[in-house]
């Protein structure tokens, strides 16, 4: 059992593989935290905690004369509101008479065998063998009959540990929730630490940045009704010299789609406070007597080995206990050929056909029609919403179009903006009361299109009845499921005046609502989310879908900062990557090294590539198939940094028993006369010997880790190498 009650000390500790964290209800029942790191067994670690009088700081009440005890000062599993600490709190409650205060104290735990569930919200889960144990911790605020449950996933062996909070008002009248966080992680020391974040743009998503935490609090968040492209709901706490290699690093990846908050406080002592949880931003839900509220997990990973450490632990979680598709474990995924840069919204179903036809040569398995199919939809100003098959485009029909494309062998894949109407529609002109839109003004446009109030039923039902009479009138292997707007105009009719800061959580709501019932009625179906590229990359979509386009910006020389930052936490087998016409002076080859380090498949017109161009895609399509195993199943590296100045950026996938591995490098700045330049490996073993390419010559592990492959000389720009590493001897 992951989970150790100590009677004694009254600690309780989790135990994974690796790492121990520890809590206890400590002064007048306070359930302070701490520890969280290597594993320390047993030991009762509050000794570090010392007592002494902090000006200014308050006592709670009960603590007599005694100046010595301050909430401000200790470390806490869930900070209080007005109890005297003045930190970042992980609630804020207005309570029933009006007052602004939460004093829970722990009243209650449990320890349960099996990973605990969310009832409104996608949670990991534990894989058949794993071992996971939860724990609920219940603090009670006796004035105000506010409870919360704090609840601890422990995957031992993943050395993951999940949290999330519920709340519940026992009182006899509504309260209302205007914060809510889902951990609230303590350090006493966190002087020395950085905080790695994801920020970007569009075309742009997760590039990487690190600061030093100093005295102030760093925030990090999206209060654009969706995880976002600025900013991406994981983020890294790390020793200051922490590195690819070494050092501890602490992962915080939030499972929620919408508005998110990560605040990380250096307090006047040098202890650190690191929140995340929903965003208070308009953010208001009322509890009515017995209702209860609940907050989104957060997946926590720690490691003593640097990025690459904490990059595997969530790979590895993430490949495994996070989503139920079958494309995760048992099918392989299909190469794919998408529509939309080859046509965008000018093709009818003889173009489409013709596209399919010449994939077929480039090995292609499945051939996918974006945007542009339904309704009236020859641009981006309208038909959103009208999701039945425009037969001007279409004119065979969708059931015989899917039935051409299967003839050629191929699979069929089809695009959809659910969440999305145009004003130009005859939804929009059915159902104007389905938008968000503020009474009395117009509502904020974006790509001219207006989005649906996800937070009324009608309209999920809407769209789960036509989303599902598409997918059930034709041989539909793949979807492709886009959002391509922030929200503004929060705002929903059905909804009471004084109840509306609780629209922003129930779009969400409603938007899983509206996955689950899809996804579950065609479990066969492959999904990929997308947002105007990877603007809602984040693990909750991950939970539903099993890829997510990484972003609208196929240059395979930005991918390459793309993928590197994605890593940081999502496996390889997530990241949806293409080869486009993007990046007209980077040969093909390159671009297909680029898109293995993804799903893999091509977004062009192939009927414009000549023979030898199909050839060659063919290939690398083919390439894609044989190093599957490795680049889905393995452990990735981030061999180079790509925002550091360098000539070349490497990556590499080492298979788990270490016998095969594909390093891959794109040479991205030719100097003249340079120093010869090496790719250095990692993850071999060092005893073992591995054969390049199939060439004669053999190299030990250590050699290739060491003294690393020199990178061919005298290539064209923007060269792409594949090494793949055959072990030769038996160890
Ligand atoms: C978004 C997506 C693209 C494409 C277009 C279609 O921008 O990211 O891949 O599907 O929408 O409108």
């Amino acid at each position: 059992m992951g989970i150790v009650f100590n009677s004694t000390a009254k600690t309780i500790t989790l135990h994974t593989k690796n790492t121990s964290y520890q809590m206890k209800t400590g002064n007048l029942d306070y359930l302070l935290h701490l520890y969280y790191g290597p594993s320390i067994r047993d030991t009762d670690m509050s000794y570090q905690i010392m007592q002494y009088d902090r000006g200014f700081s308050g006592n709670p009440y009960e603590s007599r004369d005694a100046r010595t005890f301050s909430l401000d000062a200790q470390p806490q599993e869930f900070s209080t509101q007005q109890q005297g600490d003045f930190r970042t709190p992980s609630i804020e409650v207005v309570n029933s008479d009006g007052s602004y205060s939460f004093h829970g104290k722990a009243v209650n735990y449990k320890i349960i065998k099996g990973k605990y569930n969310l009832d409104t919200l996608p949670a990991a889960f534990a894989a058949d063998k794993d071992t996971a144990d939860t724990l609920e911790v219940v603090l009670l605020d006796r004035v105000s009959n506010v409870e919360i449950t704090l609840l601890y996933g422990v995957f031992e062996e993943a050395d993951i540990i999940t949290r999330a909070v519920r709340v519940k008002n026992l009182g006899s009248r509504s309260i209302r929730l205007k914060r809510i966080m889902s951990v609230c992680l303590d350090f006493l020391n966190g002087a020395d630490m950085d905080l790695v974040s994801f920020p970007g743009r569009y075309g742009q998503e997760r590039q990487v940045e690190r600061q030093h935490i100093n005295h102030h609090i760093h925030t990090i968040g999206s209060v654009r009704g969706s995880s976002s492209h600025q900013q991406n709901p994981f983020v890294i706490l790390c020793d200051r010299s922490a590195t690819e290699d070494y050092g501890k690093c602490y992962g915080f990846s939030l499972m929620y789609s919408g508005n998110f908050l990560t605040e990380a406080e250096l307090d006047q002592y040098d202890q650190l406070r690191l929140v995340m949880g929903i965003h208070p931003r308009q953010f208001v839900y009322e509890l009515k007597p017995q209702e209860v509220f609940e907050g989104p997990e957060v997946v926590m990973a720690f490691t003593e080995h640097g990025f690459t450490g904490l990059s595997h632990l969530y790979h590895d979680f993430y490949r495994t206990n996070l989503c139920k598709s079958k494309f995760v474990t048992e099918v392989q995924r299909p190469v794919l050929i998408n529509s939309w840069e080859a046509a965008f919204m000018d093709f009818d179903d003889v173009k489409l056909v013709n596209i399919a036809k010449a994939a077929k040569n480039m090995g292609v398995d499945l051939f996918v029609m974006d945007d542009g199919w339904f309704g009236k939809r020859d641009d981006d100003n309208s038909g959103l919403g009208d999701w039945f098959v425009n037969e001007n485009k279409i004119k065979c029909g969708l059931h015989r179009l899917v039935e051409q494309i299967n003839g050629l062998d191929m699979k069929f894949g089809i695009w959809f903006e659910p969440e999305m109407v145009s004003e130009d529609s005859d939804l929009y002109r059915a159902h104007p009361e389905w938008v968000m839109q503020i009474p009395g003004r117009h509502a904020v446009r974006s790509r001219n299109q207006l989005a649906l109030d996800m937070s009324r039923q009608d309209v999920q039902d809407y769209l789960i009845e036509k989303v599902n009479a598409i997918l059930d009138n034709a041989n539909i292997y793949y979807v492709k499921w886009d959002i391509n707007r922030s929200l503004a105009d929060i705002w929903s009719n059905k909804i009471p005046a004084e109840r509306q800061g609780e629209v922003y959580h129930r779009y969400i709501l409603g938007l899983y609502r509206v996955m689950d019932n899809i996804i579950k009625t065609h479990p066969d179906i492959l999904f990929e989310g997308c947002s105007g590229g990877g603007g809602r990359y984040d693990a909750a979509m991950l939970h539903y879908y099993p890829q997510y386009w990484v972003s609208d910006n196929n240059h395979p020389i930005d991918r390459l900062k793309l993928h590197y930052g994605t890593s940081f936490v999502y496996p390889t087998c997530t990241m949806g990557a293409h080869i486009s016409d993007s990046g007209k002076f980077v040969p093909l080859e390159t671009k297909a090294i680029v898109a293995m380090c993804g799903t893999f498949g091509y977004e062009l017109d192939a009927t414009q590539l000549n023979k030898k161009q199909q050839k060659i895609c063919k290939k690398q399509s083919d390439l894609f198939r044989k190093y599957y195993h490795i680049t889905f199943k393995g452990d990735y590296y981030r061999l180079t940094n790509p925002f550091e100045d360098g000539n070349f950026t490497a990556w590499m996938h080492v298979t788990k028993n270490k016998r095969e591995a594909l390093v891959s490098a794109v040479v991205t700045n030719l100097t003249c006369n340079g120093p010869q330049e090496y790719i250095k490996a990692k993850g071999l073993k060092p005893d073992t010997f591995y054969r390049i390419n199939k060439e004669k010559t053999v190299y030990s592990g250590a050699a290739l880790m060491n003294a690393g492959i020199p990178i061919p000389r005298e290539v064209p720009e923007y060269s792409a190498f594949q090494f793949h590493l055959k072990a030769v001897n038996k160890q």
